[in-house]
C-alpha cells in the first residue's frame, strides 16, 4: 500500500499493480487545485487507512473499507432505483434500460459518499460490485448459535429476512479482472465537502452558458424544416419560454449509425433555416450518436482508430485516441458549431444488454489503444463528451448539451444525462441523486397519461439541472395532447388553451429563478457544490432524510417536493430551521414532517428562513444583452447576502477572471442595498427594481 496526498484533503493509495485504463488515466481535464484551496481544511477521517484491507484473488481484486453503526453511504452515480446504499450490493456496469435496482445505470459512478463525511473513490473502468455493508462474514460465535436456539418459524419474506439483517461493518469492493487498484479519499469536515472535493478533483463544477438554464423543446423526429420553423414560431407567438429548439434524427442523412450530415429532403435549405432560428433567438441542439456510418464523410480517416465490432452498420470510434477525437471534434466543428449549432444530444452511447439482439458492441471488444469492451462501455460517453467539448472550447462557446451516458470525473462536462425510460417516481430520484456523483440528470417530459401527469412532470422538470421537453415522438407540443396517437392526428385537448397556460406559467417560473440557478451554476463551477441535492448533502446528521429521495435542495436557499400524478397531497420533511412556503408564506418549524396538499396546478417549495432570494420578471429566452428586472424576496428579519454572478454567459471568458458579482444585503433599519463587485458595468445582467420583504 502506498499513500500520497494529491490536494489536501484528497490522498491516493495504491493497492497492488492497478491497470494503465481507468478514468483518471483517461481524462483531459485536471483537477481544479486551484479553486479546491478554497474549501474548509480537511478533518481527519474517521478511519486509519491502514485499516483497509486488500486482496487479489482469481477474480480480480478486493479491498475492504471500514463502516461504523449509523453510517449510511450513497451515490454510485445515477441511481434511479435506491437512494440510500447501505445494505446494498450494487455492480456498476452502463446500462440503457436497467430494471431492477442492481447498480445497471445510464451512469454508474464508482464514488461513494459516507454519512460520516467523506467519499472514496475507485479509479476504474472495471464493472465493479460494491458490498455496501450487505454481507456478514463467518461469526463462529456463541452469541449467534444461543440466537438460534430461540428463532420463530418466520412465515412472510419480512419476517424471515428483515428481522435478520446482514449487518456487516464493512465496504467490500470487488474489482473484476485487475490486480491492483488505486482508490481516492476525499476528507470533510462534512459529506458535503468530501463531495465538494471530489468535484474538484474531477476538474470542477460545469457553468452552463445561461442560454442552457431556460426551456429545451425537441421537436418531433419526422419534422422537416418548416415544420421545425413554425413549431419555433408558435412558441413566439403564444410567448411559450423556449431557449433551444432540438433536431431529433430526421435532420440527419442517415441516422444509425450516423454519417453527420443534413438530410437534403427534409432540410433542403439549412441556411435559411438556421437563420430562421436564430432570428428567432433560439439555440439549435442535434440528435446525434458517436457511431460513424460508412457514409460519413469522415468513415476511411477514422477507420483506424475504430473498435472491431460495429454498431448499427457504423463504427465504434476509439475516443479515448486524441486522433479519433481530433477526426470527430473537427467534423462537428467545421459543419456544426461553426454555423452557430451550439448544443448536441449524444444519444446510445450506453450498453444494451437486456434485449434480443442488443444493439452496442460487446464486452470482448478490441479497441486500436488497448481499451476492452468493458472499459470502454464504462468510459464511452464520457469520451464522447470530452470529443465534443473539443470542438466548443475551440470555438470559445459555451455548451449545454446532453449525453445518454457517463461516467467518473464527468462534473466538468456540461451534458445531462437523460433515460428512455420514463417511471417519474424514478425520474425524480434521479435528481436527488446524480449530483452525488457529480453528474446532471433531466428528468425529460414526453408523452403522458394524462394532463396529471403531465403537469407533474412538468414541475418537476422546471426543477432540475436541464428543462427538457422532449417532444421526439408527437407532432404537437405535450400540452396541446399529451396522447401520442392523438396528437399525431392533430385531435386536441378540449381544454389545451388552459393546459398550455399551466405549463406556460412553469416554464415562467423556471426564467424567474434563472439568476438565482445561474449563480449557483457559477458556485458549482468554482466550489463544487451541486445546485440540485439530496438533502442528506445539507443535513448528512438527520436520520430522516438518509433515505429521502422524494424531495431535494434547489440551490442554497429552496428546497422542492415534487408530486406525481394521481397525487394532490404528500409528507414534506422539514429539515432544522424554519421554511416558509414561497406562495403562501406560511411558516414550518424544521425537525418534523407536515402532510401537506397541492392541487395539480401547484407547487410544494420551500425558501429557508433568512433568505434573500432574487426572483426576476420572466423572459422568454436569453439574449446577449439580457437584463434582468429582479425583484429581491426577503425572508426573515436578518437574511444572509446573496450572490448573483454574471459574465457574457456564452463564452470561457469568465475562466479568466471576466465576470462580475452582485452583492444583495439586507438590514431592517437601511433595506436593502446591492454592491457590484467589479466595475465592468457590460458583464452586469441584474438591474433591482424591487425588495419585497415577505414577513
Ligand atoms: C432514443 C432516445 C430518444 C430519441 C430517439 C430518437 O434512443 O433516447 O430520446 O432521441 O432515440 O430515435
Amino acid at each position: 500500500m502506498n499513500i500520497s496526498t494529491v490536494y489536501s484533503g484528497v490522498q491516493k493509495i495504491t493497492f497492488g499493480k492497478p491497470e494503465s485504463i481507468t478514468p483518471v488515466s483517461l481524462r483531459n481535464i485536471e483537477a481544479d487545485m486551484a479553486n479546491a484551496k478554497n474549501l474548509p481544511e480537511a478533518l481527519d477521517l474517521p478511519f486509519d487507512l491502514n485499516e483497509i484491507k486488500f486482496k487479489t484473488t482469481a477474480r480480480g481484486c478486493v479491498v475492504e473499507l471500514p463502516l461504523v453503526e449509523g453510517e449510511d453511504v450513497h451515490g454510485l452515480g445515477l441511481q434511479l432505483k435506491s437512494h440510500c446504499q447501505t445494505g446494498k450490493k450494487k455492480v456498476l456496469r452502463v446500462n440503457s434500460d436497467p430494471v431492477a435496482d442492481t447498480g445497471d445505470s445510464h451512469a454508474p459512478v464508482p464514488f461513494y459518499l459516507s454519512t460520516n463525511g467523506y467519499g472514496v473513490f475507485v479509479d476504474t473502468a472495471r464493472y465493479t460490485t460494491f458490498y455496501c455493508g450487505s454481507h456478514q462474514r463467518r461469526q463462529d460465535s456463541q452469541a449467534s448459535f444461543d440466537s438460534c436456539q430461540n428463532e420463530n418459524i418466520g412465515t412472510s419474506t419480512e419476517e424471515l429476512y428483515d428481522s435478520k439483517k446482514n449487518t456487516s461493518s464493512s465496504m467490500m469492493i470487488e474489482i473484476p479482472s485487475v490486480q491492483g487498484i488505486d482508490l481516492y479519499i476525499f476528507a470533510g469536515p462534512n459529506m458535503q465537502v468530501a463531495l465538494q472535493r471530489y468535484v474538484m478533483f474531477s476538474g470542477g463544477g460545469c457553468l452552463p452558458p445561461m442560454w442552457g438554464l431556460g426551456v429545451l423543446y425537441r421537436g418531433y423526429a419526422k419534422n422537416n424544416q418548416d415544420d421545425s420553423v413554425k413549431l419555433a414560431k408558435h412558441f413566439r407567438e403564444k410567448h411559450i419560454p423556449c431557449d433551444v429548439f432540438g433536431l431529433e434524427p430526421g435532420w440527419m442523412d442517415k441516422s444509425y449509425s450516423c454519417n453527420f450530415a443534413w438530410n437534403d429532403t427534409n432540410f433542403p435549405d439549412t441556411d435559411t433555416f438556421l437563420n430562421q432560428m436564430y432570428d428567432m433567438g433560439y439555440e439549435l441542439n442535434l440528435w446525434e450518436q458517436l457511431f460513424v456510418h460508412p457514409t460519413a464523410s469522415f468513415y476511411k480517416d477514422m477507420q483506424p482508430y475504430s473498435g472491431d465490432f460495429d454498431v448499427w452498420e457504423g463504427l465504434v470510434p476509439d475516443l479515448s485516441m486524441s486522433e479519433a477525437r481530433d477526426i470527430y471534434s473537427k467534423h462537428q466543428f467545421d459543419n456544426f458549431i461553426q454555423r452557430g449549432i451550439h448544443g448536441v444530444k449524444v444519444d446510445e452511447c450506453d450498453n444494451s444488454d437486456f434485449i434480443r439482439f442488443p444493439w452496442s458492441f460487446p464486452e470482448t471488444s478490441e479497441f486500436p489503444s488497448g481499451m476492452d469492451g468493458e472499459q470502454m462501455h464504462s468510459s464511452f460517453g464520457r469520451l464522447g463528451q470530452e470529443a465534443i467539448m473539443q470542438g466548443f472550447r475551440k470555438a470559445n462557446k459555451r455548451t449545454y448539451s446532453n449525453c445518454r451516458s457517463s461516467h467518473a470525473l464527468a462534473s466538468p462536462y456540461p451534458m445531462a444525462v437523460y433515460s428512455d425510460l420514463y417511471d417519474h417516481d424514478d425520474f425524480i430520484r434521479g435528481t436527488v441523486n446524480a449530483s452525488l456523483s457529480g453528474l446532471l440528470w433531466t428528468p425529460e417530459v414526453r408523452r403522458c397519461k394524462s394532463v396529471d401527469d403531465l403537469i407533474r412532470r412538468i414541475q418537476s422538470v422546471v426543477f432540475s439541472p436541464m428543462t427538457l421537453v422532449n417532444a421526439w415522438t408527437i407532432k404537437n407540443p405535450p400540452w396541446l395532447q399529451f396522447d401520442e396517437t392523438k396528437n399525431n392526428q392533430d385531435i386536441l385537448l378540449d381544454n389545451a388553451t388552459e393546459v398550455e397556460a399551466i405549463c406556460k406559467e412553469l416554464f415562467e417560473l423556471r426564467m424567474s429563478l434563472l439568476p438565482y440557478l445561474y449563480s449557483a451554476f457559477a458556485k458549482y463551477r468554482f466550489s463544487g457544490l451541486p445546485v440540485f441535492r439530496a438533502l442528506v448533502v445539507d443535513y448528512p446528521e438527520d436520520l430522516a432524510v438518509r433515505d429521502l429521495d422524494t424531495q431535494y435542495m434547489v440551490g442554497d436557499s429552496l428546497m422542492f417536493a415534487p408530486l406525481t400524478a394521481g397525487n394532490t397531497q404528500r409528507e414534506v420533511y422539514f429539515p432544522q430551521g424554519k421554511w416558509v412556503d414561497f406562495f403562501s408564506h406560511q411558516i414550518y418549524e424544521g425537525g418534523q414532517a407536515y402532510q401537506l396538499k397541492a392541487d395539480v396546478n401547484q407547487l410544494l417549495l420551500f425558501v429557508k428562513h433568512n433568505t434573500l432570494l432574487p426572483f426576476a420578471k420572466p423572459v422568454e429566452h436569453i439574449t446577449k444583452d439580457i437584463c434582468f428586472d429582479i425583484t429581491v424576496r426577503v425572508y426573515g428579519d436578518t437574511p444572509q447576502s446573496c450572490e448573483l454572478f454574471s459574465d457574457d454567459g456564452y463564452s470561457f471568458d469568465y475562466e479568466n477572471g471576466q465576470y462580475d458579482k452582485l452583492i444583495l444585503n439586507w438590514d431592517t433599519i437601511n433595506g436593502g442595498s446591492s454592491t457590484v463587485l467589479s466595475n465592468d458595468k457590460s458583464l452586469s445582467k441584474y438591474n433591482i427594481t424591487d425588495w419585497q420583504k415577505k414577513y
